[in-house]
């Protein structure tokens, strides 16, 4: 993977006091009106957002991803500011750069949005994504995002729990194993069409089938209490928090249930580097540099906010039974 060099935060994009006292005037109204109607808010993402949300999404997409519950998931930790969750981003069918998705990403079309479900399942077709999200109820939850580039940010999703989309395709006992893929239109994506590219396009992830059925795997919609922004995905993003950022699979249109192990794309392309487990491991280093540290975003220059990287990201205990007498070493 391509390291790029620390993208300093000026102290101007923090958020300023009245910026805040705005906000939480907003989130009071908003508070207010909800409660009236007798529904909960995600007002914890809203707290941190920085000015008015921008709409990204169809209007029945926003108004489903305004209604999600709050969750205890990551209560209490300092979230990343919005903004740098959105403009310091690792999405290569954008251009390879930290802000070249942000920049590049306004051609992706999201809406149509189609699904193809295919291989070890009963319920196999192409399903629009109002069908998807259709009777799934949302969720925000606060998950902490550990690139393996040994960077790492706080993001409240917006989405639900893979497994319950999972089960409605009934996978065959055949099936040990999901793929992921990403769209492929380089007409939309600048980084498909680039001579130099060395990935071999489509975007290709995929889990264990247990790994996709824990609770903790969730496919997001969107985050900071709004419909994902291009360039973290949209329409419908993986997120697997024990895991490196790679495998949180964008812009997902195939969904394809195997016996065998796929192959993943970081994996074809650099084997020694990136395996297909990809769990969060201090004691396991890179090739290239050691993973017993991680970057808090924001960081910058002079305040590096260096902390460091917990076994499977802190979420040992929901997922460290995964790997039971497996030699992580081997399988990294
Ligand atoms: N998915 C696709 N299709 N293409 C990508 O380049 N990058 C991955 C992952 N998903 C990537 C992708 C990497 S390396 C990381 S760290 C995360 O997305 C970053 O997610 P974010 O930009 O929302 O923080």
């Amino acid at each position: 993977m391509i390291i790029k060099t620390a993208v300093d935060i000026p102290s101007s994009e923090i958020t300023s006091h009245s910026a805040y006292l705005n906000r939480r005037k907003f989130m009071q109204q908003s508070g207010l009106a909800l409660a009236a109607m007798g529904l909960s808010s995600a007002a914890s993402s809203l707290e941190s957002h920085e000015g008015q949300p921008p709409r990204f999404g169809p209007d029945w997409l926003s108004q489903q991803v305004a209604g999600a519950t709050e969750t205890p998931f990551g209560k209490g930790e300092k979230l990343t500011p919005y903004r740098d969750v959105t403009s310091y981003n690792n999405f290569y069918e954008f251009g390879t750069g930290k802000d070249d998705p942000a920049r590049n990403a306004g051609s992706l079309i999201t809406d149509p949005w189609s699904v193809t479900v295919e291989g070890e399942c009963e319920t196999q077709g192409s399903f629009n994504l109002e069908d998807i999200l259709k009777s799934m109820p949302l969720e925000e939850r606060i998950y902490r995002l550990r690139c393996v580039e040994a960077w790492s940010m706080v993001i409240p999703w917006i989405g639900f729990p893979l497994a319950d989309l999972i089960k409605r395709f009934k996978p065959l006992s055949s099936a040990k194993y999901v793929e992921f893929t990403t769209l492929e239109a380089p007409k939309q994506m600048i980084g498909q069409r680039s001579r130099f590219s060395t990935i071999d396009w489509p975007y290709v992830e995929a889990l264990r089938i247990d790994e996709a059925m824990n609770p903790l795997t969730l496919m997001a919609v969107g985050l900071y209490g709004e419909v994902l922004p291009k360039q973290n995905g949209a329409p419908l993003r993986l997120v697997i928090p024990w895991k490196y950022g790679f495998k949180s699979i964008k812009s997902i249109v195939k969904i394809r249930f195997t016996e065998t192990p796929p192959i993943n794309t970081w994996q074809a392309i650099a084997p020694r580097e990136y395996g297909f487990y990809a769990n969060v491991n201090p004691e396991v280093s890179h090739p290239r540099w050691s993973q017993a540290k991680e970057r808090r975003l924001p960081s910058g220059l002079f305040s590096a906010n260096r902390i460091e990287t917990q076994m499977f990201n802190g979420y040992g205990e929901q997922v460290a039974h995964l790997y039971k007498g497996m030699d992580l070493r081997k399988n990294y």
